[in-house]
């Protein structure tokens, strides 16, 4: 049986492979492989592990239903269409909780920068504009007693808000598709409409799942409904919200400001106007990217290879 992989991954997921007995081929170039000499390499191969969001839609799947698995470096399966792969019963795997932490404090990391307009600040100094203390200058907001409002409580969700209840004594309020008992006994967390995490969040922090239902869903609309102070907090998927819908609110003042870790697309153009306005911080997609939630990824990913050679159910399985 062997294995290949989009990008190389960390060390201990491959040697978990090796030492079961299987061959492991990656693909170690800085170009991505287009998606046509993907469908060709992968007809040499029993497995993919997919660590650069190539897109398995139906057509790669056709192509390649002799997979025995399609395992996931990431706990986001948008990039598969999930359906197909389980009409031509190709088992689905990804990496959930292992990077939750990781991934909390990112949105963490973003909402106090931008309540702080840090990255602004700091390209004051590179750009040689720091001229001294100014009393009614660069003042942010503090965060201390405000409402954390999560789209989508999941795992990370839960981290996020654990973190803000622990550090600033926020309240938090959430929207799901179904509500999160465990974090309404943890968090004193209150389940509300979409309207009412819209209309009382002075952060809201996004984690839900990338679906044709949240495609787009922050939009000219949602953010008309939000406070004038509001933080936007974006470390789940940049196709969450719309970014010319985003870029009229921050620039009318409709929103106070937005951390961003995830764009659409990705990578950013590095003239984006949204790089240089004092109420944006943006980050390359690095939610996951410790040494700690990697090797977690890297690990999960080889097992759920390893379980569908040994034709047992993966741990971590996305299809229903
Ligand atoms: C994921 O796992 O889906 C992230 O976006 C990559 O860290």
């Amino acid at each position: 049986m062997n294995v290949f992989i989009t990008k190389p991954i960390p060390d201990v997921g491959i040697k978990l492979m090796e030492d079961a007995g299987y061959l492991v081929a990656i693909h170690n170039e800085t170009e991505p492989l287009p998606q046509d000499k993907l469908i060709e390499k992968c007809q040499q191969y029993d497995a993919l592990i997919s660590a650069g969001f190539n897109k398995i839609d139906a057509h790669f799947l056709q192509k390649c239903k002799h997979l025995k698995v399609v395992s996931l470096f990431s706990v986001g399966y948008d990039s598969v269409d999930i359906d197909a792969a389980t009409r031509l019963k190709i088992p689905v795997g990804n990496t959930p909780d292992v990077l939750s932490r990781a991934t909390a404090d990112v949105a963490f990391l973003l909402m106090l920068a931008v309540s702080r307009k840090a990255f602004f600040n700091y390209k004051k100094i590179l750009d040689g504009k720091w001229d001294g203390f100014e009393p009614v200058a660069n003042l942010g907001q503090e965060l201390y007693g405000k409402t954390l409002g999560v789209f989508g409580l999941g795992n990370i969700g839960f981290e996020m808000a654990k973190k803000c209840k622990a550090a600033f004594d926020m309240k938090i309020i959430y929207h799901n598709r179904k509500p999160n008992g465990h974090a309404e006994a943890a968090l004193d967390a209150k389940y509300v409409s979409f309207e009412e995490l819209l209309q009382q969040s002075d952060v809201l922090t996004l984690h839900a799942n990338f679906t044709e239902e949240t495609k787009g869903i922050f939009n000219k609309d949602a953010f008309s409904k939000m406070k004038r102070n509001a933080i936007f907090i974006n470390t789940g998927r940049g196709g969450l919200h719309n970014e010319v819908d985003l870029k009229e609110a921050l620039h009318a003042g409709i929103i106070w400001g937005a951390g961003l870790d995830v764009t659409n697309p990705e990578p950013m153009d590095k003239n984006n106007p949204l790089l240089f306005m004092p109420n944006v911080c943006v980050l390359p997609h690095i939610g996951s990217a410790t040494l700690e939630a990697r090797d977690g990824m890297a690990m999960l990913a080889a097992k759920n290879v390893i379980a569908a050679f040994k034709g047992e159910r993966l741990p971590t399985i996305v299809n229903p």
